[in-house]
């Protein structure tokens, strides 16, 4: 058997309508897994580019964490073997004037979300005793970041629940890991790329001299999905072209 194979799994992707989630559905696709394509919006696009690296069909699911217990019946209804958890959001404002709504906002789509997401899966996978969690974290599970309170605490928050629950899961089958992206170029990193002296002050800091592509955590998503990674629990792993080294 290829260690690196996702043949005859389930996966379901949160936030896969564009950006990095989309990249990771294609990618889990790519490898041979059956891939749900969760969204707040329909998933068309994310569906057709799957359609183009596999020959097995992919589906999509309404999935909106505005409401952040949304999953709660999603794993009992199916098996479903891999678990991204992607989908999150940004706001950006001076510590001094941020605002609660964007606290909330954010906490509640990317952390709360995101556990009980992790939870609803685990009741169903735990009995099976098998499955994957791939979150997203980000450097700002690292690094302060700047203007970005709520983001930056949400993100510390999912490297520290990915090691919770792979400390409390591991022994039962269950892998939980995070992938940090580093600066990737999709819709949440647009202001930041629109500043030139930012976006300048970024790329010269980056190793690998280039911005991250949605496809480099896709790859990294299949390898921490596989049987290949079986030993890997609680890691949190950078994918950003060296910055965090440098
Ligand atoms: N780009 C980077 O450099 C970078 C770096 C580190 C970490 N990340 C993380 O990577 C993940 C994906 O971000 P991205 O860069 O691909 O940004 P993106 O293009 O803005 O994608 C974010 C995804 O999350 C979805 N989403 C937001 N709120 C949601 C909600 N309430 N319910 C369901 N889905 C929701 C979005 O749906 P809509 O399209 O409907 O808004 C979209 O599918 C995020 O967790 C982000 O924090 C990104």
């Amino acid at each position: 058997m290829n260690p690196f194979s996702l043949d005859g799994q389930v996966a379901l992707v949160t936030g896969a309508n564009t950006g990095i989630g989309q990249a990771i559905a294609v990618a889990l696709a790519q490898a041979g897994a059956e891939v749900i394509a969760a969204g707040r919006r329909d998933c068309d696009q994310t569906l057709a580019l799957m359609g183009q690296v596999s020959e097995r069909a992919g589906r999509q699911m309404r999935l909106d964490f505005s409401d952040p217990m949304a999953a709660r019946d999603v794993f009992a209804a199916e098996r479903i073997d891999i678990l991204v958890n992607n989908a999150g959001i940004i706001r950006r404002a001076d510590a001094v004037d941020f605002s609660e709504a964007d606290w909330d906002e954010v906490m509640d789509t990317n952390l709360k979300a995101l556990f009980f997401t992790c939870q609803a899966f685990a009741k169903a996978a735990l009995p099976r005793g098998r499955g994957k969690i791939v979150n997203i974290a980000s450097l700002l599970s690292f690094q302060g970041g700047i203007r970005v309170p709520s983001y930056t605490a949400s993100k510390h928050g999912v490297a520290g629940l990915t090691k919770l629950m792979a400390n409390e899961w591991a022994a039962a089958g269950l892998n939980v890991n995070a992938i940090a992206p580093g600066y990737i170029e999709t819709n949440n990193t647009e202001a930041l790329r629109a500043d030139p002296a930012r976006s300048r002050a970024i790329l010269d800091r980056i190793p690998a001299g280039r911005w991250g592509r949605p496809e480099d955590i896709g790859q990294t998503a299949v390898f921490l999905s596989a049987p290949a990674s079986d030993y890997i629990n609680g890691a949190v792993l950078n994918v950003d072209g060296g910055w965090l080294a440098r």
